[in-house]
């Protein structure tokens, strides 16, 4: 299936683009932003990264069509700034990350991420990696697997689903995701079933963060993409859910404060020391009316973005 990038000008009019700047694209997927960053820095240069080499391979036509002033990196974003030391390069114009899975890694059903077709229990976006859903599933301590639940899915029934994964894998081990829909559903009381939105998306939410390491990639992609950017450099990150969406927050709360200093201090306001960052948007940005009918996975898009100031 075709990737609809979600927040597409909003996200890359936000980088204030310059024609000869530097830029990564953490998240390359199937290029959308890629392409449209390119079409705007004929004399610039764009590193693109992503940890799936599907996404790589299927993007690297339509992006040298654009321009050979594009590199793409199989690597995870966490390692942008070593990945960028190794091509020489110390401080970039701009970094976008619009994060999750693409649509191609969803629909395709081999790859076990969707409750809606059956497959290996896999979820892995880098499939040169070892751990899998098939071993958190089959082979994490009871407590853990609560915990991942808990904390990634924010499901409110983790012990009750837990306990039914750990009874049925004593039996056989989990193999499949349909096999795990069951599981799920066996453990949800009957009023939750009944209700909106599919009784598996938190769970499945849960083990893919797991699998992939999500949050432990954004925490360090968001400290090295703020350590890259040059003065006037923006990062723009787009994300689905909201234990990312508040990280993001945070992380960019943080250095957009100035230091707090001693208020009995005898300074100047115009000697208190300033932050290095400025939030250009106070608020999040959302999907606008049009895109929210066309892009199913704008719903949930928050785009945020941070200027580097000195
Ligand atoms: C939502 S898609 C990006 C879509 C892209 N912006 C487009 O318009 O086509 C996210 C992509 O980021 C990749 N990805 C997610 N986490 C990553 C990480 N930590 N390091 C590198 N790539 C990652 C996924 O493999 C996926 O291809």
């Amino acid at each position: 299936m075709k990737h609809i990038s979600v927040l597409l000008k909003e996200s890359v009019d936000a980088l204030h683009l310059k024609e000869s700047g530097i830029y990564v694209d953490g998240t390359l997927g199937r290029g959308g932003h890629s392409q449209a960053i390119l079409h705007r820095i004929p004399n610039g240069h764009l590193y693109a990264f992503d940890r799936d080499q599907s996404a790589i391979e299927e993007s690297k036509q339509r992006l040298s069509d654009i321009g050979k002033n594009v590199t793409l990196i199989h690597a995870n974003f966490s390692t942008m700034r070593e990945e960028l030391k190794k091509r020489g390069v110390t401080k970039v114009d701009g970094i976008l990350l619009d994060l999750g899975v693409s649509s191609p890694q969803f629909d395709e059903a081999d790859r076990g991420f969707s409750y809606r077709f059956d497959a290996p229990l896999d979820m892995r976006m880098d499939r040169t990696q070892t751990k899998t859903a098939y071993e958190i599933v089959n082979t994490w301590d009871a407590k853990d697997l609560v915990n991942v639940l808990h904390r990634y899915g924010e499901e409110s029934f983790a012990k009750l689903i837990v306990k039914q994964i750990v009874s049925a894998r004593e039996k056989q081990p989990i193999e499949t995701t349909l096999q795990l829909v069951d599981i799920i559903r066996s453990a949800l009381p009957e009023k939750i079933l009944h209700k909106k939105g599919h009784p598996a998306k938190k769970t499945f939410q849960a083990i893919r963060i797991a699998v992939n390491d999500e949050l432990e990639e954004l925490h360090t992609a968001l400290k090295q993409g703020l350590d890259l950017l040059h003065p006037g450099g923006r990062f723009c990150v787009i994300s689905f859910h909201s234990l990312e969406d508040r990280m993001v927050k945070e992380a960019f709360k943080q250095v957009s404060m100035p230091p707090q200093l001693d208020k009995r201090l005898p300074i100047m306001p115009i000697d208190l020391p300033k932050a290095d960052y400025r939030l250009v948007y106070k608020k999040p940005i959302t999907a606008s009316e049009t895109e929210l009918i066309y892009n199913n996975r704008s719903h949930s898009a928050k785009l945020r973005v941070i200027e580097r100031i000195s």
